[in-house]
């Protein structure tokens, strides 16, 4: 992955098709134990401006289990909450650190701190994106089905980061994908836009609002809130809004036979999931979940040259 070195990784349209499949591999092949890339004296700055769980210490333990350090950089207690530039502030950074990861709001503020950064910079989730999420996802469906390419995953819900990276993601895996939300809660055009350019005529590329018609025949069904961070006060609006597209079991039960659900968490139980889908027989979230960090050590150990 010496192609990856240096680089940074904002949206996975920032890769290409045989990228992502080299990345998934040595997702593959880490969590199988097969490779051990080494990471001894590099640090990984962790900016997050928003909540989290897995991303945090999916990231942490990943650079920590190659022989690297974390650093949080928590924006209350440094300068970045007082105003100090972003292009100041990812200048200074660069001087210390060897990677940073940033979870924001604003994908344009992501690319600043890439514009005057020396160091990869990952986005760790924004308003628009979660590149690293979908790299995951990628990586259960293909250890479930053993292939990615002919695969069909249908997102159901808000057409948000999520479904965004998943868009990309599946196009450049050719994974069929096919987006169900209610009218006014598309995914953002030029995204699917981007994401149609990419599949070509081999991979389905669709959005609909139509949720019955979109699970016909799918093997994986993914959900992810209704309302992101920072959209708390349209929560409750929402739900009534969204109920047609809730993944439960007569929903689950018109997808494929052999279907899987994920979702990225944190997961609303009997919102956008119900409990006895998220926790029955076909739910992978726990193994997604563990994905996050195999996924996210091949792509650090790819972005400091270490593989
Ligand atoms: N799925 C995900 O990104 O989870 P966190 O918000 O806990 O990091
Ligand atoms: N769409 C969600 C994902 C959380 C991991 C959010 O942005 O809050």
């Amino acid at each position: 992955m010496a192609g990856l070195k240096g680089r940074d990784l904002l949206s996975l349209a920032d890769l290409s098709a045989g990228e992502v499949a080299e990345l998934l591999e040595l997702a593959f092949q880490l969590k199988a134990g097969a490779i051990h890339p080494r990471c001894e004296g590099k640090v990984l700055g962790l900016l997050f401006y928003k909540n989290s769980t897995r991303t945090r210490v999916s990231f942490s333990v990943a650079i920590a289990q190659m022989g690297g350090q974390v650093l949080d950089l928590n924006p209350n207690v440094t300068q970045v909450s007082r105003g100090e530039p972003i292009a100041d502030t990812a200048r200074v950074l660069s001087r210390y650190l060897d990677v940073l990861a940033i979870r924001t709001f604003a994908q344009a503020d992501l690319q600043t701190f890439a514009d005057y950064a020396d160091i990869p910079v990952i986005n760790a989730l924004s308003d628009l994106a979660h590149p690293c999420q979908a790299l995951a996802d990628l990586l259960t469906v293909r250890e479930t089905f053993g292939q990615l390419s002919g695969v069909t995953l249908t997102y159901l819900g808000d057409g948000n980061n999520v479904a965004h990276s998943l868009l990309l993601g599946c196009a450049l895996a050719g994974v069929n994908v096919r987006v169900a939300t209610p009218p006014d809660y598309r995914p953002d055009p030029t995204i699917v836009a981007q994401a149609q350019a990419i599949a070509g005529d081999a991979t389905e590329v669709t959005v609909t609002t139509d949720a019955v018609a979109a699970v016909q025949g799918a093997q994986v069904l993914y959900t992810d809130v209704w309302a992101s961070m920072g959209q708390e006060d349209e929560a409750a609006n929402r739900v009534p809004i969204f109920q047609p597209y809730q993944i439960n079991e007569d929903l689950l039960a018109k997808a494929d036979s052999k279907a899987i659900v994920l979702h990225c968490l944190p997961a609303h139980r009997d919102e956008e999931i119900t409990e006895g889908v998220l926790e029955g027989p076909q739910s992978r979230v726990w193994d997604q979940a563990e994905n996050r960090m195999h996924a996210q050590k091949a792509l650090l150990a790819s972005l400091l040259g270490a593989v």
